[in-house]
């Protein structure tokens, strides 16, 4: 096993003592979402929200009940992974393409706990990982040029759908170096469903695995 699925893991196990029995839990979606899944079985909860349709299969697959959001109320806790996090905890997501459904389950949720490696620490987020937007088919090629105005070079994500059938669009070398700012300018732009900066509502607990162990930030 590599270094990176044995951190994954940990990260995940460490998870664990933030879920209580008879909770419905907020799930998140990815690899390191996959670890936590698997251990799921072992507890005693009364069902979960799924933040994609990947992640509804598995937790069917392993018998655990599917809630409706909308019947849910508000979560306790939701718990996902991240492609980058930075020191405040906020963080950009929807490398798996699930954002939107991500981010309606993080909002609905009390406590937003986020799983990391250590490859997903940055200084500043945006560097690196594109920052993935959701978009209305149609919007494509018109919230790309504004993309463009803004200095960002997005790339359409060749076929993939979202679970609400739009497009995404990895858009590379935008300023992200105020992720509140940069959320709210990105979702102010016509045709644009969500955008991946978890900023407005960043994790409130990160368990960040290395080689040395998790640490727990807040
Ligand atoms: C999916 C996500 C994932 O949380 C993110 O891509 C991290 O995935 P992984 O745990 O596989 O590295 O935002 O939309």
């Amino acid at each position: 096993m590599s270094d990176q699925q044995a951190q994954k893991q940990a990260a995940a196990r460490a998870a664990l003592s933030y879920i209580e029995d008879d909770m419905i839990l907020g799930v998140g979606t990815g690899s390191t979402v996959s670890c936590l899944i698997e251990l799921l079985p072992t507890l005693k909860l009364a069902g979960a929200v799924a933040s994609s349709q990947v992640t509804e299969d598995k937790l069917r697959a392993l018998g655990i009940e599917i809630v409706d959001l909308n019947f849910a109320g508000t979560l306790d806790v939701y718990i996902d992974g991240a492609d980058e996090v930075n020191a405040h905890l906020q963080l950009i997501k929807g490398g798996g393409g699930a954002l939107t459904r991500e981010k309606i389950v993080a909002a609905a949720s009390n406590k937003f706990v986020c799983m990391v490696d250590a490859s997903k620490s940055v200084e500043i987020l945006g560097r690196a990982f594109p920052v993935p937007i959701e978009v209305l088919p149609q919007a494509r090629s018109y919230v790309a040029r504004q993309l463009a105005r803004m200095g960002g070079e997005p790339v359409y994500r060749e076929d993939f759908v979202t679970d609400y059938g739009n497009v995404i669009l990895d858009t590379y070398d935008l300023d992200v170096s105020n992720p509140v700012e940069l959320e709210k300018q990105l979702n102010n732009i016509v045709g644009v469903v969500c955008n991946g900066i978890f900023a407005a509502n960043q994790a409130d607990v990160l368990l960040k695995a290395s080689s040395n162990g998790v640490e727990v930030l807040t």
